[in-house]
């Protein structure tokens, strides 16, 4: 009860700030984006925003810069973020108590869902059964089984579902896709990719608002379904290092790569995952891992070698190795494609032959045609290729690909099942790590093999 009236209190404080402003619901001046009613097109989208934090704020100056799109209200359990929203909108959306009352109020075409994960399932669901459309961030799951549950939702709904790993709107990563469909790769049989960080930010140790207290923030709110807890700033504002609301780094940032694995290779899930994950540093009290090591095996014919670290960043942040048995591409700011080298080597072998063995060996045509004279011949080098990605960020172009799914009715790029699967592997690796033994998928289940 208490909560709910601070949560009352706090929303009219938040509505009040818009107002001190000059940013009252008609006004247009002041906004901080570009924001003006005289460029809007006939059919906007009114979208709402359930959960205004960190990454809703970025997402929100992407939609304010397109004019498709009219954010008309939004909800969070914390004050703070809603008055920089209000503030962020010109003070025009509407601030409601929680996603119940917002999913109810009419005029809201589609929802922004940007929650802590242990509430995705929850939020998407109630969206897509108040007749919204959904842009829902990444992971789309808290457990495996959220996922069916998700896209029969969708199915039900006859709604439009876009998952937020948005790199795989990029060019960069449609080429990359293009390419590997290409076979200029040759076989490819193994990917490295990995995610490498050294900050207290990078590991999720974030600052937490001088003003956060049980006053501004609605912990009831925040722990929805979660063990009930006592109020903690740390998990409210660092929730990512806490497995009761997140699988850590491997739902968290290992889900964007696989994301991105899925897409280019046209993949589904693996058929077995193994995985190794350990608190070497970062023992502020969290509960999930710094370092995590993994192998996927894909019955499409490839292995995936994955590795994460909070404890180094010398590799870049993120990137990728498509290893071909004609050349390799590299994805990370750029995409590079290498050739392989042709030829065979054996020189060293038929060294140790007579001498005469060895001239008939170098007379022999198919010999000739296929070993390379000198491997170290500095003449012999690979060619080389490069892209890089000019033009609109991935959540831009992300965004435009919902906004196309909402016109048009059909799915978008990552629809609930490719986000289902994006998110199974996650939450593979951490099984396997946990029980310290190979876990498998079953792919007509689109579930772990029991
Ligand atoms: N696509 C990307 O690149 C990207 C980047 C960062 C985060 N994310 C995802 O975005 C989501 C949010 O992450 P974040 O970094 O913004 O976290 P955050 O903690 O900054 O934001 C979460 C917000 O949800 C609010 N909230 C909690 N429970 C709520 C409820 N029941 N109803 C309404 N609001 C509630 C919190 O008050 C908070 O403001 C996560 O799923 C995360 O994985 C995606």
């Amino acid at each position: 009860m208490k909560d709910r009236i601070n949560r009352r209190d706090f929303i009219r404080q938040s509505a009040a700030t818009g107002a001190a402003l000059g940013l009252g619901a008609n006004s247009v001046r002041g906004a901080v984006f570009n924001y003006d009613r005289a460029n809007t097109p006939a059919e906007k989208i009114n979208i709402g925003f359930i959960g205004v934090g960190a990454r809703a704020h970025q997402v929100m100056g992407d939609v304010l810069s397109m004019p498709q799109f009219e954010v008309v209200g939004m909800c969070d359990a914390y004050k703070g973020r809603l008055d920089r929203a209000l503030e962020r909108t010109g003070g025009r959306p509407k601030v409601y108590r929680d996603h119940r009352e917002l999913l109810a109020a009419p005029g809201i075409d589609a929802v922004y869902i940007g929650t802590p994960d242990h509430w995705h399932k929850d939020h998407a669901i109630a969206a897509l059964e108040a007749g919204k459309d959904v842009y829902l961030e990444k992971p789309l799951t808290y457990t495996i089984p959220e996922g069916i549950e998700i896209i029969n939702a969708v199915k039900k709904s006859g709604k439009i579902l876009q998952v937020g790993s948005q790199n795989i709107s990029t060019p960069l990563q449609q080429k990359a896709r293009e390419i590997i469909a290409s076979g200029r790769l040759g076989q490819i049989t193994m990917i490295r990719a990995s995610v490498n960080r050294n900050s207290p930010g990078g590991a999720w140790h974030y600052p937490i608002p001088p003003d956060a207290s049980e006053q501004t923030v609605d912990w009831s709110m925040f722990l929805g379904s979660a063990p009930k807890r006592s109020f903690s700033l740390e998990r409210f504002f660092r929730w990512r290092c806490f497995s009761d609301y997140s699988g850590g780094m491997a739902t968290d940032l290992f889900v964007h790569l696989m994301t991105t694995i899925h897409y280019i290779m046209g993949a589904q899930a693996p058929e077995m995952v193994v995985a190794a994950s350990s608190l070497y540093r970062w023992k502020d009290g969290r509960d999930v891992g710094d370092t995590i090591n993994a192998i996927l095996q894909y019955p499409e014919g490839f292995t995936v070698n994955l590795s994460g670290t909070f404890n180094n960043e010398s590799g870049g942040e993120q990137g990728f190795q498509v290893l071909g048995t004609k050349g390799s591409m590299t994805i990370g700011r750029r995409l590079s494609l290498v050739s392989e080298v042709d030829g065979d080597d054996n020189g060293w072998i038929v060294d140790s032959w007579p001498s005469e063995l060895q001239k008939g060996y170098y007379r022999d045509p198919k010999v000739i045609a296929s070993e390379r004279p000198n491997r170290w011949d500095p003449n012999v080098i690979a060619e080389e290729e490069s892209w890089r990605g000019v033009g609109r960020n991935s959540t831009a172009l992300h965004l435009e690909n919902f906004v196309k799914a909402v016109k048009s009715r059909q799915q978008p790029v990552e629809d609930a099942l490719a986000g289902h699967r994006a998110a199974a592997v996650p939450h593979m690796i951490n099984l396997a790590a946990k029980l310290n033994k190979p876990v498998y998928w079953d792919r007509t289940k689109e579930s772990l093999k029991s």
